[in-house]
């Protein structure tokens, strides 16, 4: 029988990959960078089965390029707004992602980045190096405090149910929002379901931890943002096409919100000059919210044991599309 040929656009974990066996021949994209889009339409031809990220655009044409063998597509992450899921659906291919793994690691890093931003960690940890420090200064580094404060979530999924549930040390009032309302659970995380305009409003702290669609793209615009208080902080985890980076840049230059703690970026990576990237009162780090040793290796795992299933035609331990298995 023929071996079963795999495309993995990036290096993972080697002790998930070791996890395939000699009947399946490995063509792995070594480099750091993506492949580039016309190499990555050829090296996907004839394949069975993909490991992809979610730098790699996979639409139609690269399903047309990987043909009819492709069987499975697995990506290491949570999120898939890379993938055009749809399509892949209407040709019977199942979609794997990585939930649940990174819930926890995801919302640790929400707060790292919710708390720098409210405490000017970066910022004042350049000011050391840059040899500024001078003196202890009564009005040196004023940040926001975070406890007691109003901590808005928006989009109560796993890891903004998370995010939540670390407010309750911060004696934090939570408000969320979202499509779905979680009225099950609103007691035990102590958190009241508002409208978009209230959460706004009436938050400190604005996370965001919903998906990127059509609907939430450039969802915080210069109206969202002028909704907020002149103290508020926003946070993003999420992806950065939520946030419309220009309103963002003219609020946190003219004082409409007071800082931004982002993990995601729009483009990813973000030009080295863009204009955010001059202003101290926004932390911006390079999408690591899940990047702990133990949730990427976990992730890998996952996404290797999807691709195994799928090469078998069975169920993925975690599919974004189940409806290919309805009959
Ligand atoms: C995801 O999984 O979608 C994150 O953005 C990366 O871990």
């Amino acid at each position: 029988m023929d071996r079963a040929r795999v495309f993995v656009s990036r290096r993972i974990f080697q002790k998930a990959l070791n996890m395939l066996d000699t009947g399946v021949e490995v063509d792995l994209w070594e480099d750091e960078l993506p492949p580039s889009r016309d190499v990555l339409l050829k090296r996907v031809e004839g394949i069975d089965g993909l490991i992809c990220l979610l730098t790699d655009k996979i639409d139609a044409e690269l399903m047309d390029a990987a043909g009819p063998s492709l069987r499975v597509i697995s990506q290491i992450a949570v999120g898939f707004d890379n993938i055009d899921v749809m399509e892949a659906t209407k040709r019977g291919i199942p979609v794997g992602n990585t939930p649940d793994v990174l819930t926890q690691t995801t919302a640790d890093a929400t707060w790292a980045i919710l708390m720098a931003a409210a405490r000017r960690i970066v910022e004042s940890s350049i000011a050391v190096r840059d040899g500024k420090w001078k003196t202890w200064h009564p009005l040196h580094y004023l940040g926001r405090d975070v406890y007691g404060s109003t901590l808005g979530i928006i989009g109560m999924g796993r890891i903004g149910l998370e995010v939540a549930r670390r407010a309750a040390g911060f004696d934090m009032d939570v408000l969320y929002t979202d499509v779905v309302r979680r009225q099950d659970i609103e007691q035990e995380y102590k958190m009241r379901y508002v409208d978009m305009d209230t959460l706004l409003k009436e938050s400190d702290f604005v996370s965001i931890h919903t998906v990127l669609s059509k609907s939430t793209h450039h969802l915080i615009d210069k109206e969202a943002l002028s909704k907020m208080k002149k103290s508020a902080i926003l946070v993003n985890a999420a992806r950065g096409a939520i946030v419309d980076h220009q309103a963002l840049y003219d609020a946190l230059k003219t004082g409409v919100i007071s800082a931004a703690g982002l993990d995601v970026t729009e483009p990813e990576p973000i030009p080295y000059n863009d204009p955010l990237l001059t202003l101290d009162n926004c932390v911006i780090v390079p999408h690591i919210a899940s990047a702990s040793v133990k949730t990427r290796a976990e992730m890998s795992r996952i996404t290797v044991q999807n691709l195994i299933n799928g090469l078998k035609g069975e169920k993925l331990l975690a599919c974004v599309n189940p409806e290919v298995y309805d009959e």
